[in-house]
């Protein structure tokens, strides 16, 4: 009998997207469904991504080098260094979204059967990353009670084994919207050299920060060594169909190592690569634009939350995700209520279960992550509607 391997059994099925069937149910049966489960940016990129990639004008589509389009590399290093953040192209190779970038940093810091130490709730798909290339992932759970903060060095030193090769830090935090500010970074990066480990740290949303400012753990003198940064144009741009992001890092041997991986691909896609290059050079007037309709979507979120009784959640700091608490045993069979059982005005809401963005079985069962990529006046209804949804779920039980 033809079997798919072990690795391919221990992938789970994308938390985000496993609901769609219900979902599409439900918009059968004429309901509409307010999606708050996915991180795909409603607004539009900057007009002049789509202006830029209509100008190319080789006769040919060829593959991109693997270690990037110079100019592209270029314009990744300007955007650098707005952030105070010196690289030389040699530090950058451009990837296929920050997924690729994961993939490849997990693929140059360890070997099958060794550790990655990751803060949980985490960005799901490390999970199948982490499959792919045969590491463990070795969590330290965070709480919301305790606003997602950095446990004592102490607490993390318990995890550290000799199989251990990095901490992945995801900064601002998809799905908590916690940010880590420099002190944070600086305690992570004295232990990863205290212990020998890589810091593998996702700065996917750097600019999405609504009290601080953007900053990158490359700017980190100490970090020099350890640091991989894995980046994206996907939030900050609003462009997830691009494909495109990076992986950043000091460390001469770690870019090597990666661009072995790039080359094995061949290339990132050569006319997002093109279109990405202004938008990269002249960043910040979109990315402030967006993070203060973010910020504004946040608060909406925030304050409706707070008027939904038993339900407990933390303020987020960035990124434009938070994991709220219900007063429920199980946050997957009220994701299916609201999308099976429940509209309002044939109206629904649809979240994501938090579970899946833990490692430790158990937690999260009680918790939902809600990514706030609809408008203030939608998102208003939306949570409306969602505590309308939770009062008769619990009236209900
Ligand atoms: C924390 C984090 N890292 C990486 C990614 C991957 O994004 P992309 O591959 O579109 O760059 C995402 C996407 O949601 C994310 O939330």
């Amino acid at each position: 009998m033809l079997t798919t391997s072990k690795r391919a059994n221990t992938i789970i099925a994308s938390p985000i997207r496993k609901f769609l069937p219900l979902m599409r149910a439900a918009e059968q049966r004429g309901v509409k469904v307010f999606k708050l489960n996915v991180g795909d940016p409603d607004i539009a990129p900057p007009r002049l991504l789509f202006a830029t990639i209509k100008k190319y004008h080789q006769p040919n589509l060829g593959y991109a080098p693997s270690p990037g389009i110079s100019e592209h590399v270029e314009a990744w290093a300007a955007y650098y260094r707005k952030f105070k953040v010196e690289l030389q192209p040699a530090n950058i190779i451009p990837t296929v979204g920050g997924a690729e970038a994961i993939l490849f940093s997990l693929l140059a810091v360890a070997d099958p059967g060794d550790e990655v130490i990751v803060f949980e709730p985490f960005y799901a798909s490390y999970k199948a990353f982490a499959a792919m290339s045969s590491v463990k992932l070795v969590p330290v759970t965070l709480r919301v009670e305790n606003n997602f903060a950095l446990p004592a060095a102490a607490e993390l030193e318990k995890k550290i084994t000799k199989k251990t090769r990095a901490i992945v830090v995801i900064n601002p935090n998809n799905p908590s919207g916690t940010v880590w500010g420099e002190k944070e970074l600086q305690s992570i990066i004295a232990l990863a050299r205290k212990h020998n480990l890589f810091v593998i740290c996702d700065e996917t949303y750097r600019e999405i920060v609504f009290e601080q400012k953007p900053f990158s753990i490359l700017r980190i003198p100490a970090a020099k060594q350890c640091a991989i940064v894995v980046d994206s144009a996907s939030k900050r741009f609003s462009a997830p169909g691009a494909r495109i992001g990076c992986v950043a890092s000091l460390n001469a041997d770690i870019m090597a190592a990666l661009l072995k991986f790039a080359m094995a691909r061949l290339s990132a896609p050569t006319l997002e690569q093109y279109g990405l290059i202004p938008l990269l050079k002249n960043s910040t007037g979109y990315t402030a634009k967006i993070t203060a309709e973010y910020k504004k979507r946040r608060d909406v979120v925030f304050s409706a939350l707070q008027e939904m009784p038993g339900v407990t959640c933390r303020r987020p700091q960035g990124a434009f995700y938070l994991i709220a608490k219900l007063p429920v045993a199980d946050s997957e069979d009220f994701v299916k209520f609201m999308l099976s059982e429940f509209n309002y005005k044939n109206k629904t809401v649809m979240v994501t279960p938090a579970a899946d963005f833990y490692m430790t079985k158990g937690l999260g069962r009680n918790e939902i992550r809600i990514a706030y990529v609809l408008n203030v006046k939608e998102l208003k209804e939306a949570m409306d509607i969602l505590k309308r949804g939770l009062a008769q779920y619990l009236e209900k039980k």
